[in-house]
């Protein structure tokens, strides 16, 4: 395209070309759409070639859709689990977003798993590919840490467990574990800066790099062209190349929709639930992963003492470092899997350790009647809470805007509340925990002298709960029913 003006087109009546010649005159998109769509594929279209676009479809709707998320998330302690169960109880089509959210992130895992399998058993990493296979295993490690910085924001009970479970593996790393642990939480608990780091991490440095390495790979890809099929010279390919367009691009979209319809139709049937707001004094919770880490959470329970240091952090180093090195190690140009024993049967055998291990794991936690009925308790918790209707956090509901209530009888109750650890059940503010249920509106339901009677002799459902008798001076008792009973 010149920028001289022929006659013709000075003569075009047509404004939508006249717009996209002064475009392209001023941007070159002509040439950058020419660059995009006219990708010559060796041997043609295929639905093979599905899982990178559709990786990138995926990321996408994260991103739209954590987008929506963010709108609400306030990424505290105090406020998180409120802000989370209000996105799903009353948030218009809030549930749906959250569900395509957290769902798109096993499917991302999915067609990882697939992309990879498929590029080891295609040898499409071989022939000046190794900067291609590289960005990918960081785009790997990057999606892994995406998927467990953004389990912990619900802030609920599995949430905090699985990802403290996370986290004191990283004071097995030698010397510097503990500091890193300390790093990683933002001090020696999880708490209100574990999720500000993890929010930090999920929003805006993963995402940011995650971007750059997207831009990396698709760029590297561009610059190899498609390896084609297993037949196929990786380096001078000699199969008559088809365009991209039309042909992969109608594929690629016609999988983007297959997917986005998926999830659809789990968000609509299963929606993602949440738990009760986290107890961390709740020490008969048992903390499972999401399934992708299942197997890994599986092989630590086989470790103990020193050799979760080698089984948990040296061994999972060195395959990484393995993995991040095949093209460097397997530089030949043959690709058909069959003639590659070695690469194809390493990976074929990891695939099956990994299975079994996340086989063994679900195996275990049924077989055990003790574990197996603790899950139970634990679902039915979870079900219980997401069939309550949403608990807005009152004045009263927050220990710290307690403090501004005047009254100094109410003030020392709260002292003496949070001394006898009744929060450690009953929730800071008395609003509930998974262990006992909220104290609000107690001031309805008893007198103070009934509070006060009550409390000096639990009654059967609180003590079989673990709730012991209180014996405390009477004024001590008057203040902490006045704090108890001004709660709603
Ligand atoms: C080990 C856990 C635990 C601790 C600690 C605990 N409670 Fe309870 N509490 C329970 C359970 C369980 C119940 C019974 C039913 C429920 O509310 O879940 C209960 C019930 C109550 C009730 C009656 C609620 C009602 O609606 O009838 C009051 C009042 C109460 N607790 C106050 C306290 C105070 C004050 C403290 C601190 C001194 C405290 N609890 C510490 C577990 C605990």
């Amino acid at each position: 395209m010149t920028d001289k003006i022929t006659p013709k087109q000075a003569a075009s009546p047509n404004a939508g070309t006249r717009l996209v010649n002064w475009l392209d005159q001023r941007t070159g998109v002509h040439s950058l759409l020419h660059e995009a769509l006219d990708e010559p594929i060796p041997g043609g279209a295929g639905w093979a070639y599905v899982f990178g676009s559709g990786l990138l479809f995926l990321f996408v709707s994260q991103v739209i859709t954590g987008i929506c998320l963010a709108l609400y998330y306030v990424p505290s302690a105090d406020h998180a689990h409120t802000i989370v169960s209000y996105i799903v109880k009353e948030v218009t089509a809030g549930s749906f977003i959250r569900s395509i959210h957290a769902y798109g992130s096993s499917g991302i895992i999915i067609l990882l798993a697939l992309h990879i399998g498929q590029t080891i058993l295609y040898g499409s990493y071989k022939g000046r590919r190794e900067l291609l296979w590289l960005s990918g295993c960081i785009l790997l490690a990057l999606m892994l840490g995406m998927a467990f910085t953004g389990y912990l924001l619900p802030w609920d009970e599995k949430a905090y467990f699985a990802s403290a479970v996370g986290t004191n593996l990283i004071a097995e790393v030698p010397f510097i574990g503990s500091l890193l642990q300390k790093l990683v939480r933002g001090g020696d608990q999880m708490g209100t800066l574990t999720i500000s780091r993890f929010y930090v991490l999920h929003v805006f440095i993963l995402p940011a790099l995650l971007i750059a390495f997207i831009a990396a790979h698709v760029f590297f890809f561009r610059k190899a062209g498609a390896a084609g099929p297993i037949k196929e010279d990786p380096v001078h390919p000699k199969l008559p190349p088809v365009p991209f367009y039309p042909r992969q691009v109608v594929i690629d979209a016609v999988f983007a929709i297959v997917l986005i319809s998926v999830l659809a139709i789990v968000a609509i049937k299963i929606p993602m639930d949440l738990g009760p707001r986290t107890n961390p004094a709740d020490t008969a919770f048992l903390p499972r992963p999401e399934w992708y880490y299942r197997p890994a959470f599986q092989w630590l329970k086989y470790l103990s003492g020193s050799w979760s240091l080698i089984g948990g952090i040296i061994l999972p180093a060195v395959l990484a470092l393995i993995f991040a090195a095949v093209p460097f190690l397997d530089r030949r140009l043959e690709r058909r899997p069959w003639r590659r024993p070695i690469v194809v049967g390493a990976f074929l055998l990891f695939l099956i350790a990994y299975t079994s291990l996340g086989v063994a794991s679900y195996r275990d936690d049924y077989r055990d009647p003790g574990v197996s009925a603790q899950m139970r308790k634990q679902d039915e918790d979870t079900k219980n809470f997401m069939q309550k209707p949403f608990v807005p956090e009152t004045a009263a509901g927050s220990a710290s805007a307690a403090l501004v209530a005047a009254d100094p009888k109410v003030l020392k109750g709260l002292a003496i509340f949070q001394a006898n650890s009744c929060n450690s059940c009953h929730g800071d503010g008395g609003v509930g925990t998974a262990a006992a249920g909220p104290l609000t509106g107690i001031g309805q339901k008893y007198t103070d002298p009934q509070l006060i009677a009550l409390l000096h002799s639990p009654n059967i459902q609180m003590t079989a709960g673990g709730m012991t008798p209180l014996d405390l001076k009477q004024d001590d008792m008057e203040e902490l029913s006045a704090y108890l009973r001004q709660l709603h």
